[in-house]
C-alpha cells in the first residue's frame, strides 16, 4: 500500500515536472475514415479493402475502421449510421444497393461528415465525390465487342449484375446500345445479383431451354465463370463467355486460360478514394465526380496487358 502510494506521488511529480513533453512525443493529428462495404463475398471486393488499406498505411495520420455488411442493405444502412454516430472524420461507402442507401449517406453529408461513394452510386447529389468507372462506356464496349466477335449476329444470353445497383442497370443499357442495329438476339436475360452461384444456377435454365447459344455477356466475372461451370457441366461446347473487372487472380487469368473470351477491368478505385480523402482533409475542394479509366483484355491483349478503351 504505501509503495503505492509512493509510487503515485513520484508519478504525479513527474508529469507535474513536465514530463513527457507534451508537444515533443503528441502525435500528429489522426483522422478516422469509416469505410461501409456492402460485402466481402467476391474477390473484388476483397480487392477494394485491399487497395483502400495499402494506400492509407502511406500515410501515418490515417485510421480506416472497416465494416462488411455481408450483402444486406439494412445492415448496411446501420453501418453508416454507427459511423456517423462515432463522428468518424470520413465517410467512404460502397453501396449494395442505390436508393436504400441514398438518404443515410445524405444524412451523414448533411451533419458535415464527408462522404466518398465508391464504385456503386447512389441517387441525388448529397454527398462529396463519387468515384468509379463509366459502367455505360464499359456495356456499350462489351456489346461492340461481342457484335464484331459474333460478325453481326447471334444469340446472347446476358447475366445481369443486380438491378437495383447502378452498376447493373448502366453495363445493361450500355449493352444495349453497343448491340443497337446489329441481328444479335438476346434470347435469355437474368438478375444473377452479381453472385457467380446463381448466375450458374440462371445459365443452367438457360442450357435446359435453348440448344443454341452463342455467347454469354455477364456484368462480372464472377458470374462469367458461374455460366462456363454451367456449361461445361452440361457439355455443351462452342460458347463464347465474356465479363467485367479483370483483377489479375481473377479475370486476367481466366482469359488467359481461355475460360473467358473477354473481360474489361473495373478498377476499385481504393487508392484514389484516400488520395481524395487526403485532400479533403487539407481543405482542398475535389471533383463531384472522378471517372476511372477501364481496360480490354481478350486473346489478343492479355499477354500484353490489356488495351485502354478510348
Ligand atoms: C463485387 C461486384 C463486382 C462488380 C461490382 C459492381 O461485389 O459485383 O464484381 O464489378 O461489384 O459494383
Amino acid at each position: 500500500m504505501r509503495a503505492k502510494i509512493i509510487a503515485v506521488l513520484a508519478g504525479l511529480a513527474f508529469v507535474a515536472a513536465g514530463y513527457p513533453p507534451s508537444h515533443a512525443s503528441a502525435p500528429a493529428h489522426t483522422y478516422t475514415i469509416g469505410m461501409s462495404q456492402c460485402n466481402l463475398g467476391e474477390p473484388w471486393r476483397v480487392q477494394m479493402n485491399a487497395d483502400l488499406r495499402a494506400a492509407a498505411a502511406k500515410h501515418s495520420q490515417l485510421k480506416i475502421v472497416f465494416k462488411d455488411a455481408q450483402n444486406d442493405t439494412l445492415k448496411q444502412r446501420s453501418q453508416v449510421e454507427e459511423f456517423v454516430s462515432a463522428k468518424v472524420d470520413l465517410l467512404i461507402i460502397s453501396p449494395k444497393e442505390a436508393q436504400p442507401l441514398t438518404e443515410p449517406v445524405a444524412r451523414a453529408f448533411e451533419a458535415g461528415i464527408p462522404v466518398i461513394v465508391l464504385d456503386r452510386a447512389v441517387l441525388g447529389d448529397k454527398f462529396t465525390c463519387f468515384i468509379g468507372a463509366d459502367n455505360k462506356k464499359i456495356g456499350k464496349a462489351a456489346g461492340q465487342w461481342i457484335a464484331k466477335k459474333l460478325g453481326g449476329k447471334g444469340k446472347v444470353v446476358e447475366l445481369k449484375g443486380l438491378m437495383t445497383s447502378i452498376p447493373g442497370q448502366d453495363r445493361h443499357t450500355g449493352f444495349r446500345e453497343g448491340i443497337a442495329g446489329t441481328d444479335i438476339e438476346v434470347i435469355f436475360e437474368a438478375d444473377m445479383k452479381w453472385l457467380e452461384p446463381l448466375a450458374r444456377r440462371e445459365m443452367e435454365s438457360a442450357l435446359s431451354r435453348f440448344d443454341h447459344i452463342d455467347l454469354v455477356y455477364a456484368h462480372n466475372d464472377p458470374g462469367a465463370h458461374g455460366a462456363y461451370l454451367a456449361a461445361k457441366a452440361a457439355g455443351r461446347e462452342g460458347i463464347a463467355f465474356v465479363g467485367i473487372d479483370a483483377l489479375p487472380q481473377e479475370g486476367v487469368a481466366y482469359v488467359a486460360q481461355g475460360i473467358l473470351d473477354a473481360t474489361f477491368r473495373y478498377p476499385t478505385g481504393g487508392a484514389e478514394a484516400i488520395g481524395t480523402a487526403l485532400k479533403i482533409f487539407q481543405g482542398e475542394k475535389v471533383p463531384k465526380q472522378i471517372v476511372l479509366g477501364t481496360r480490354l483484355f481478350d486473346k489478343s491483349s492479355v499477354a500484353t496487358g490489356g488495351q485502354p478503351l478510348p
